[in-house]
């Protein structure tokens, strides 16, 4: 977070209610209370409300119930996972700050969406930086990348595993066969400056949307195109409302997983210890399935004949990559020349 920044990038939204930000203030107030008596109340177990906003069928879902699974079984009593997927509770954004009043205990958001609060985060959205995932892996776990997980706690969000989910492909009303294809048309990102100039890049009309919204935006042409994983394609029914995807391949998405920094210094040291041990082994196992997961949902939109998938060669991705390679000299500076450099350095 730069100094002076805001857990908000609606600066709109954040200043137009006094109210609002009392209540914020009480919120925060009563977590630190809450978590000061020891993070549960009596012989209650812990509860965890972890919220994201894809299905359990993702690599994310997938992993997010092995991490209940694990804790029902390792922490029985003591400490209770409530998971609640597909933006049942709240979107990515409403999540982030929810996370840091102590309003929920977990969350795994897409890196895209943390643009806002560490600009370092941007690099992820490089197009065409990370061939994949076992590029960005490496670059995660080099010392520039563990510190990334670290660089919210005082803001309330602590940084405790980073998941994949995929490479992205683009889904559009017609073929996309070269950035020309793309001129005009309105395309969904997520909350990323760095997506945004991308598609600015390519003659597109970039509109930041929430995930949960997507698919109406398209089927209403609110939105004419998008760009996801395979995985939240196929299990969001993006390639129903979508004739074309063009597998690009043009950029990483993956996820912080987060606690609450107040919540979590506060369990016992046992537990947060346990808890450490799982989240480390479903990471490993989550990273290791997500390329199968969006290989198989690939092959069903495929089956499906309700998407035509394109592929491309080498030249004609090529193309893609020069037409949207400026946008790294854009945030050269904000995210920080030795960082681009760290991740290059993982290819
Ligand atoms: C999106 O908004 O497209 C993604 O962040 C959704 C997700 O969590 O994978």
């Amino acid at each position: 977070m730069r100094p002076g920044g805001s857990l908000k990038k609606n600066s709109v939204r954040s200043s137009n209610s006094v109210g609002k930000l009392a209540s914020t203030c009480l919120h925060f107030l009563l977590a630190i209370i809450l978590f000061g008596c020891g993070g549960d109340l009596g012989n209650r177990p812990v509860l965890i409300k972890f919220t994201h906003v894809t299905s359990p069928v993702t690599p994310k879902g997938q992993t997010a119930g092995l991490f209940k699974k694990l804790v029902d079984e390792r922490l029985p009593g003591k400490v209770e996972v409530e998971i609640y997927p597909s933006a049942q509770l709240m979107s990515d954004d409403d999540s982030i700050e929810a996370l840091a009043f102590g309003e929920v205990q977990m969350i795994a958001v897409s890196l895209s969406k943390f643009d806002r609060i560490t600009h370092e985060f941007q690099v992820f959205d490089l197009p065409f930086l990370f061939p994949d995932l076992q590029a960005v892996e490496t670059f995660q776990a080099s010392t520039a990348g563990k510190a990334l997980l670290d660089s919210m706690t005082e803001k309330g969000i602590m940084g405790k595993a980073f998941w994949h989910n995929g490479m992205k492909q683009f889904g559009g009303p017609r073929p996309l066969k070269k950035p020309a294809d793309a001129q005009g048309l309105k395309f969904r990102i997520m909350e990323s400056d760095v997506l945004q100039a991308q598609i600015l890049q390519i003659g597109g009309n970039p509109q930041k949307m929430a995930f949960g919204e997507v698919y109406q935006a398209l089927q209403t042409g609110a939105v004419d195109a998008q760009e996801n994983t395979w995985s939240n394609i196929y299990s969001s029914k993006f390639y129903e409302v979508q004739p074309y995807i063009t597998e690009t391949n043009h950029g990483y998405l993956g996820y912080l997983v987060a606690v609450n920094t107040y919540f979590w210094e506060k369990l016992p040291d046992d537990v947060r210890e346990e808890l450490d041990l799982i989240i480390q082994e479903v990471t490993a196992w989550g990273n290791q399935e997500a390329e199968k997961i969006n290989r198989e949902a690939k092959g069903k939109i495929i089956e499906s004949s309700s998407s035509e998938v394109i592929a491309l060669d080498k030249s004609q991705l090529q193309v893609w990559r020069q037409a949207m390679q400026p946008v790294w000299a854009q945030f050269e500076e904000t995210i920080g020349r030795e960082l681009i450099q760290t991740a290059k350095g993982a290819r």
